[in-house]
């Protein structure tokens, strides 16, 4: 079926939610210019994710990992497509849906805040967010503005070029609560995942789940659509290199979610109340 009918038919699906819930990955954020994982030229393609998946860089560094170039260049590029990336139209689609009255939530597993940017008010962030810092021993969260984070980021590349321990040591952020040291609030291989109970309730309450730019290959997140399957929910996929869940699809596109979920919402809205 061509995609013009594929859309056709999630937004008959879509239009007729009563919760509908979506699930994102790294492939909704590339048309905002930050870098997927898993695709050819992608970051885990270009950097080893056994050395710089670990989640926070601080902890990596105090870990013995030291200051490799390779975490350099990872802490250098992360920080400046960031400080690029804005929402696109694939964000701003889902944006419109939740004003809409149809999208209850967004389940992510991106950290890049562009969802809440996007519009989205309901994210649950499950390999949490770039903008937070968590006290390594109250677990209190602390929100960073884009300038605190940038600022922070910049002065962090300097002291890593120059080999500066000491100073990236000074550099911790420390709790306003408890006085403990801080690390960024975003989760590494190997590391526990955030609110994953309720992302799976909100996956059990959905009657259609929106899949979005995810290879899939990360788990328990990946758990999420065979849980909304198998508590009934009609499944539509996005994904532009051809899509990871299809047995679960009921409809399954190929095509970048910029592109497609904005022309999905625009045949939402024409559909007769
Ligand atoms: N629109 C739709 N899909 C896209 C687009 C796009 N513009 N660009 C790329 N994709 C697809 C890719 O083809 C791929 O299937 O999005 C998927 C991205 O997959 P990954 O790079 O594996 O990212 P993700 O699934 O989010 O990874 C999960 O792995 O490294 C960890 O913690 C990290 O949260 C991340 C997790």
């Amino acid at each position: 079926m061509d995609v013009e009918h594929l859309m056709d038919e999630a937004a008959l699906i879509v239009g007729r939610a009563s919760n509908l819930v979506a699930f994102s990955g790294a492939g909704i954020s590339e048309e905002s210019g930050i870098p997927t994982f898993r695709d050819p030229g992608g970051l885990w393609d270009r950097f080893d994710p056994l050395e710089l998946g670990g989640g926070d860089v601080f902890t990596s560094i105090f870990s013995g990992a030291g200051i490799s170039q390779a975490a350099i260049g990872f802490v250098s590029e992360m920080l400046e497509v960031l400080q690029k990336a804005r929402p696109n139209p694939g964000h701003f689609a889902l944006g419109e849906l939740e004003s809409m009255g149809i999208l209850r939530s967004v389940i992510t597993q991106n950290i890049d805040n562009l969802h809440r940017e996007g519009g989205n008010s309901r994210v649950i962030e499950v390999h949490g967010n770039i903008f937070r810092l968590v006290c390594m021993v109250c677990a209190t969260k602390i929100s960073l503005s884009r300038e605190e984070l940038f600022a922070m980021g910049a002065e962090l590349v300097g002291l890593m070029q120059r080999g500066d321990l000491p100073g990236i040591i000074k550099l911790v952020s420390i709790c306003p609560a408890c006085g403990g040291p801080c690390r960024m609030d975003v989760v590494g291989f190997g590391e526990p995942v955030q609110d994953m109970a309720l992302a799976m309730s909100e996956a059990r309450s959905s009657d259609v789940l929106l899949i979005l730019g995810t290879s899939g290959m990360v788990y328990p997140a990946a758990y999420i659509p065979e849980h909304a399957k198998k508590t009934g929910a009609k499944i539509v996929e996005i994904n532009a290199t051809g899509c990871c869940f299809q047995s679960l699809a009921d409809v399954g596109i190929v095509g970048k979610t910029g592109d497609i979920l904005p022309r999905i919402v625009e045949r939402v809205k024409k559909l007769p109340a």
